[in-house]
């Protein structure tokens, strides 16, 4: 394949910033923590780890690979290499158009509490009460979040993320920092302790094929897999960087920053409610009701902190969502020829659409129930717990039987001798659809009362 008129990263350092760049957002700093909680704390982080470094490096490798090989994204990634299997490119394009509308209502949230520290309103954001009554009122939630979306929506319209790319190149270190010193803050509280030793030793006995199966999805949304993201981040690198190397140093990359951030969450609330196994269940909330006790606890400079650490998350968020919004955007151009600015509003309509009556969920529509999960609990559960494990078993099929696992190799070879080949094809071929395809039967029987532990 030859250079195309599209832009391609400089090199491996190019590469590796932008992927993580995109890949680490709020399914890192908001949601790991709060699975990591539900989920047995040091049994999902055992079980996260090593479904990292097996599955989530196979997957990643495997769409890079692909993306770098054909030079196209992720829709026409698949037809190109077999015309025949071009609808899984399409499960790819589904996934992100159900994900931007949940996240951009989280997205709302972060910016909600940013201006309430920036505003001096982040002491009442410490009572227990602050985030429920936010998020149930008609109002406001709707309000940030319909900011939030149209924010993404002017921003790739105007073309302007090159201004955001630079300054997320210097806000992303400093939440980084942020995050540590949060972190260490909260784990020498008094009572902390006991959340450290939850969160880092696992005990057995928390184990179930549902914490399996939301590790798994977790894995995926965090990465990024199964969402086109890879594959057309893949076509953008050079011929001559090393694959399996950069793919490592982005999943280290994302990995250790949901690890501080769990550090920075999970102590904290054995610190201020005991380890009490509500509180450990809360959920979406999780991070909106810790933090701000965290924060109200350092006393002079828990306004500014406060103010500071939404800001960066702010910040990690509209990367991710842009990117989020710019991949819909161009599936929906490649199928039907629209103007980018035509495609642009569609999505924002689809997304104000389906956003609001997420938002309105936690109050209005709270009775809504579907499966038995509020509504942005079914996004989510949809998008990450299912569809994406049926996107990634796909793409293991696709590869072992269409294209061959040594189309694979041969191209992570082209740039660098490729030392885990062995480890890759024997997953990639066997172990990796076997996983899957069992955890999410298992969960699924489990769910349904087949299954008890
Ligand atoms: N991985 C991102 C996060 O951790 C979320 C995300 C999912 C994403 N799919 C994406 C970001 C596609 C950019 C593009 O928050």
């Amino acid at each position: 394949m030859e250079e195309e008129s599209k832009g391609k990263f400089s090199g491996k350092i190019g590469y590796v910033l932008a992927t993580a760049g995109s890949a680490v957002g709020l399914g890192n700093i908001w949601r790991f923590p709060y699975m990591a909680a539900k989920y047995g704390g040091g049994m999902f982080l055992l079980v996260y780890v090593l479904l990292v470094i097996t599955l989530g490096f196979t997957m990643v490798l495997t769409e890079t690979t692909l993306g770098r090989k054909t030079g196209k994204s992720a829709i026409d990634a698949f037809g190109s290499l077999a015309p025949k299997a071009g609808w899984i490119g399409w499960i790819h394009a589904v996934v992100p158009c159900l994900i931007l509308p949940y996240y951009s209502v989280i997205g709302g949230w972060v910016l909600k509490y940013f201006f309430s520290y920036l505003t001096g309103g982040g002491k009442a954001l410490a009572s227990d009460s602050a985030f429920t009554a936010f998020i149930s009122s008609p109002g406001e939630p709707v309000l940030f979040f319909a900011v939030f979306i149209v924010l993404t929506a002017l921003i790739v319209v105007k073309g302007v993320e090159n201004g955001i790319e630079k300054a997320s190149k210097v806000m992303m270190p400093l939440l980084v920092i942020l995050t540590v010193i949060v972190a260490i803050f909260s784990m020498t509280r008094p009572g902390a302790g006991a959340g450290v030793k939850y969160y880092l030793v696992p005990n057995f006995s928390n184990f179930s094929f549902q914490s399996l199966l939301g590790a798994m999805g977790q894995m995926f949304y965090s990465l990024s897999i199964s969402m086109g993201i890879l594959v057309t981040y893949g076509s953008y690198m050079k011929k001559d960087v090393p694959l399996s190397s950069s793919v490592k140093q982005v999943i280290f990359f994302d990995t250790a920053i949901a690890f501080l951030a769990g550090l920075m969450v999970i102590p904290a609330v054995f610190a201020f409610s005991g380890g009490n196994p509500e509180a450990l269940k809360k959920g979406p909330s999780l991070l909106f009701i810790t933090l701000p006790k965290v924060f109200d606890s350092m006393k002079g400079i828990g306004t500014f902190m406060g103010a500071l650490f939404f800001l960066l998350v702010f910040f990690a968020a509209i990367t991710s969502s842009i990117s989020l919004f710019e991949a819909v955007v161009s599936i929906l151009r490649d199928k039907t020829g629209f103007t980018r600015k035509k495609a642009s509003v569609i999505v924002l309509l689809w997304s104000l659409v389906i956003g609001t009556l997420t938002s309105l969920g936690f109050g209005p529509l709270a009775s809504v129930h579907l499966l038995g999960f509020d509504l942005l609990d079914f996004f989510d559960f949809i998008t990450n717990s299912v569809l994406m494990p049926i996107a990634a078993f796909c793409t293991c099929i696709f590869v072992s039987k269409v294209v061959g696992v040594q189309a694979i190799d041969k191209e992570v070879e082209c740039s660098s001798p490729f030392r885990e080949k062995k480890l890759y094809n024997g997953f990639i071929t066997f172990l990796a659809p076997f996983f899957i395809i069992a955890i999410l039967v298992s969960s699924v029987m489990e769910g349904l009362g087949f299954l008890a532990f």
